[in-house]
């Protein structure tokens, strides 16, 4: 087995960052975004395949007819979304996957994405790689099918209607969408027996930064201002800033439909972004660390801690709910259902002995109860732990 190399994990989680998006939250994004199938990262990660083929390309279907719908990316060109029909089996088994990309919470920034694949799907690669979650491979996927046999026109109006199964994931920005909308997803399937949501590296934390501010909550106010979606939480009480009705801890106390929820404990997007955004650290102490997390010294290690115990006091209530799953791994990493190397390979995170697709599979077909908590980093000698060479700049 060729060791990974931390250069090509650099590699993937570069362009897996500066991958995707969308995902949105106003009315017409949701027809956008459930019309998604099974639509992939166009830049899929570079990393080593386990498998013994190369990742499946699949080309890119433009939805024309969703511009008479006014469901259009940020710069008017029609939505897109990655298909791959299934066969046999999969035929009635559904995968819609949700990509990231984060958000844009002012005029300036969103417009910005329009000479992206985040705002345009001219900006889209025109094929996608299939891969981790979203890949047909046994030896990277032990169980998924992605499937549908008509065209996707059919698949739209009838076909994804008689699935069996249908699994609505999402990472990042994309498994926040998730949480968002596995009701309504759940709601539109009303005689498919089995709908479950997963969300991968979504759940964002309402938390004090490293300044003592709440950069991440003042960040969804704009958001939230932006594209007016306070309506879409009716649960949402009038007395907190719109933003706050944004975070997982929120949303996920409605929601109805089995969830998994897929996260890792010091995810590497948040302790960026979240934790430690631009302008929480003048000095710059946090440089290193927030890039790799073997350079963080013991202060910084402890403020990473308290970080994970507010995940994990986040999503205590959710411990209680039999039919749903979680996978808390303690790596320094994101999107881990995307890449093969952090869903399943013989090298791949484990908790337990059980890789996330395989806690994913046993809770998905009801095996077992799956609530996978690691111990605190550095405990887990599996993990992959993203290593960057420069900070992610979002726009
Ligand atoms: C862990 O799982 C692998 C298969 O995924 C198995 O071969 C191995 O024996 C297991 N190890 C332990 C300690 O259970």
């Amino acid at each position: 087995m060729p060791p990974l190399s931390a250069h090509q994990l650099r590699l993937w989680w570069r362009r897996r960052v500066a991958a995707l998006a969308v995902a949105l939250l106003a009315a017409a994004a949701l027809f956008f975004s459930l019309s998604r199938y099974a639509a992939a990262p166009p830049a899929a990660p570079k990393a080593p395949s386990y498998g013994h083929r190369l990742p499946t390309l699949v080309d890119i279907t433009l939805v024309h007819a969703a511009k008479d719908r006014g469901a259009v990316c940020l710069d008017g060109t029609p939505p897109a979304y990655h298909f791959q029909p299934g066969f046999g089996d999969g035929s009635h088994k559904w995968l819609l996957h949700l990509e990231g990309g984060s958000w844009c919470p002012s005029f300036k920034s969103c417009a910005n994405r329009k000479q992206t694949n985040l705002g345009s799907s001219a900006h889209m690669d025109s094929r996608a790689e299939f891969v981790g979650i979203l890949s047909d491979d046994p030896s990277q996927n032990p169980e998924a099918s992605v499937s549908g046999k008509q065209s996707w026109i059919e698949l739209l109006s009838k076909g994804l209607a008689r699935a069996k199964q249908a699994f609505l994931t999402g990472c990042s920005a994309g498994g926040l969408s998730t949480y968002i909308h596995c009701d309504d997803f759940r709601a539109l399937l009303p005689k498919t027996p089995i709908v479950k949501c997963l969300a991968d590296g979504g759940f964002f934390l309402d938390v004090e930064d490293i300044s003592g501010r709440r950069h991440m909550r003042s960040f969804y106010n704009g958001v939230a201002q932006l594209q007016d979606v306070r309506k879409k939480f009716p649960r949402c009480s009038s007395d907190m800033e719109p933003g706050q009705c944004f975070f997982p801890r929120e949303v996920a106390k409605a929601i109805t439909t089995p969830m998994f929820i897929l996260n890792p404990a010091y995810d590497v997007w948040q302790v960026e972004h979240v934790l430690s955004p631009a302008g929480s650290d003048p000095q710059n102490l946090w440089q290193d660390c927030r890039m790799d997390i073997t350079k963080c010294n013991s202060k910084q290690l402890e403020i990473l801690q308290g970080f994970r115990k507010e995940l994990l006091d986040a999503i205590s209530e959710f411990k209680n709910r039999r039919d749903w799953g979680m996978f808390i791994d303690s790596c320094f990493i994101h999107c881990q259902s995307m890449n093969a190397l952090t869903w399943h390979s013989p090298v791949a995170t484990r908790i337990n002995n059980k890789t996330a697709a395989e806690a994913v599979g046993d809770w998905f077909f009801g095996r077992r109860e799956v609530k996978e908590i690691d111990c605190e980093y550095p405990c887990n000698p599996t993990c992959y732990n993203a290593v960057l060479d420069r900070p992610y700049k979002e726009d």
